[in-house]
């Protein structure tokens, strides 16, 4: 099995990226970050999660806000305790002593992947603090980004958006980094079918999937007339645990700073002549969606 560190901010699709990990990974530690909620709501989740599906992975606190921007959250999406539609119980799980960074840091061999699922403030600030980092870990399978549009700004994704200084950094690392942006995120979706599958299932994480999802797709419906939600955050499970679902190809790829309509774009060199920069990053450009389907539903009705 894979060996791997989810960062995260859950976030409807950070817990069922939580639930694929927990199935099809070995999952050594979650780190948190705040982005869909401020960190002591995406801590609280996390620690919910991991209670819910009996996980022993311990759960270290990270970076309360980005490296430089004003910590802004997804409110809109996730509600305001970033994880709306959730049925709490009382989970008796404490945060673990110590901080993700250092987390990050303790943890990293060349067996290890990091599987970043928010804003990357933690893993911006490992490479900051030992720069050996990047080549220390296996890789970074991230969710963040777009080859195309965005859904913050016109092409802006959140997860840089919210910090695009780290972001930066962390693209340009030098780590094997698989990133899956919204291009191809929006290919693998859940809809009303899922919910009703998960409902009739009737365990405690089918039942607490359900409950999430159709939570997202009432928010989804509101905001964007839509019947259904891209499971963003599970792409960046799936492409190491089920490798062979993905397309992927070579590129460069950087973060936008700058640009009054363009900071926190992923911009990404697509030019076919020889005049093409250094690829420094393997971008997902699709997925089969039915199959990967198949094995989101496995690990949810588990
Ligand atoms: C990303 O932003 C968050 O709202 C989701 O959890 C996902 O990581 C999608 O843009
Ligand atoms: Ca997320």
């Amino acid at each position: 099995m894979i060996r791997m560190i989810v960062d995260c901010d859950p976030g409807h699709d950070d817990a069922i990226a939580l639930m694929l990990a927990h199935r099809w990974a070995d999952v050594r530690a979650v780190t948190t970050v705040s982005g869909n909620a401020p960190l002591a709501a995406t801590t609280e989740n996390a620690l919910l999660v991991m209670a819910l599906l009996g996980a022993d992975a311990p759960v270290y606190a990270g970076a309360d806000r980005p490296l430089v921007a004003e910590a802004r959250h997804a409110t809109a999406v996730h509600g305001e305790s970033g994880l709306e539609g959730a049925r709490r119980f009382d989970h008796g799980r404490a945060v673990a002593d110590g901080h993700a960074v250092d987390q990050l840091i303790a943890l990293a061999d060349a067996d290890t992947w990091v599987v970043a699922l928010g804003p990357l403030t933690n893993l911006a600030l490992a490479i900051e603090r030992d720069p050996s980092w990047p080549q220390r870990v296996a890789g970074i399978s991230l969710m963040g980004g777009s080859t195309s549009f965005g859904n913050v700004t016109r092409v802006a994704e959140f997860n840089i958006w919210a910090d695009p200084e780290a972001a930066a950094r962390v693209f340009g690392c030098g780590a094997n980094i698989i990133q899956c942006g919204l291009n191809l995120t929006h290919q693998l979706c859940t809809d009303g079918a899922t919910t009703q599958r998960l409902s009739a299932r009737g365990t405690a994480v089918a039942s607490f999937a359900a409950d999430i999802l159709a939570s997202l797709h009432e928010r989804l419906r509101q905001l964007a007339g839509r019947d259904d939600a891209p499971l963003h955050d599970p792409c960046a499970v799936l492409a190491l645990t089920h490798p062979h679902l993905m397309e992927t190809a070579s590129r460069a790829v950087s973060v936008e700073l700058r640009g009054d309509l363009t900071r926190g774009m992923t911009v990404t060199d697509e030019r076919t002549s020889r005049r093409r920069d250094a690829p420094n990053v393997n971008v997902a450009y699709r997925i089969d969606a039915e199959r990967a389907t198949d094995v989101v539903l496995e690990a949810l009705l588990a």
